[in-house]
């Protein structure tokens, strides 16, 4: 583990040699950390890219903006808070064409974890909100008051992957009747008393990562951000996504794959057949942290990192 992996003042960005490495191919080109959070991953490219480099910052989350100190990175910095499916935007608004560089760190970050006011963690009482942009009015309370019973089944099944989403999802649906549910307490009270006390803790990280997927439309904006995300590269450019859960990592998996492919010309084979890849894989399978990064930063050990290049072929 090189310095770059450095536990800082309060975080430690994951697989940051790795995304070093194998994101930079232009030193002095334009970058975007689509997922800024603390900076992390930004201050370690910033070392190895030259001064002339352009770093755009983008998170959605404005306390994690507005936490940093800029004068950290040496190179030209744009940060920019809105959300990553709004990059192409983004990059209009810079008057920026193409970049040599994106970057998806996905998930939330260490200093939001920590509040209990965001509603995050389960270990800690707070509100039921889970929004990663607090300027949006739709909460986890919204969601765990006003959606039925099925729907609350399918998005613990769908995005937390938990056995017990039908019983979950009607202890709540109980509690509520009762009386509006507002804090993360209840919301762990609903798990707790729906399944095998040897598996609550896993319950109950699955159920509150199902509710904030819900809330901030995880799914939809990194299906919306990998398709916008690749015509913003420049021929050469890469992709990094580092990835936190099973869902999210067979998303850019598929997306990689299927851009990937070609169907060479055959005899007879109409020309719409034919399809030349856009990208080329980096990672044949995903980079995972190793054991002295996975022991000292726990949130290593859930990581899979993803990358793709764009070709020089136009898109199909
Ligand atoms: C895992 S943290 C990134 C940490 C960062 N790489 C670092 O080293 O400091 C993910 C960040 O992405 C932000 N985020 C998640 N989804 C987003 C989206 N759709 N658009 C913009 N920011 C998003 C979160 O607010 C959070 O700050």
């Amino acid at each position: 583990m090189s310095q770059l992996s450095q536990p800082t003042f309060r975080h430690t960005p994951v697989l940051a040699d790795e995304v070093c490495q194998l994101l930079i191919n232009d030193r002095s080109g334009v970058y975007v950390d689509g997922t800024f959070g603390l900076g992390g991953h930004s201050k370690a490219l910033s070392l190895l890219l030259n001064d002339d480099a352009t770093l755009v910052g983008i998170d959605q989350d404005e306390s994690a903006l507005a936490q940093f100190d800029p004068s950290l990175i040496r190179q030209k910095l744009h940060l920019v808070c809105t959300n990553f499916e709004n990059l192409d935007q983004v990059l209009h608004d810079l008057n920026m064409t193409q970049v040599h560089g994106i970057l998806l760190d996905l998930g939330l970050n260490s200093f939001s974890l920590g509040d209990p006011k965001r509603g995050f963690a389960f270990s800690l009482t707070g509100p039921l909100d889970m929004r990663f942009d607090r300027s949006n009015e739709f909460t986890a309370e919204t969601v765990i008051n006003e959606y039925s019973q099925e729907k609350l089944a399918e998005i613990i099944f769908r995005y937390g992957e938990e056995r017990n989403s039908r019983r979950i999802a009607r202890r709540i649906v109980e509690m509520r009747t009762q009386k509006r549910l507002t804090t993360s307490d209840e919301l762990k009270l609903a798990v707790v008393k729906s399944v095998d006390p040897r598996f609550q803790n896993k319950s109950l990280a699955r159920v509150f990562q199902a509710f904030r997927i819900e809330v901030n439309r995880e799914m939809e904006v990194l299906g919306t951000l990998l398709e916008s995300a690749l015509d913003c590269l420049a021929p050469g450019g890469r992709l990094a996504v580092i990835s936190y859960h099973s869902l999210e990592d067979r998303m850019v998996k598929n997306h990689f794959r299927d851009l990937s492919m070609d169907v060479p010309r055959q005899p007879g084979m109409h020309d719409s057949e034919i399809k030349i890849p856009f990208l080329k894989r980096i990672t044949a399978k995903p980079l995972i942290a190793g054991d002295v990064e996975a022991g000292l930063n726990p949130r290593a050990r859930s990581a899979k990192l993803r990358v793709a290049e764009r070709t020089s072929h136009a898109r199909q």
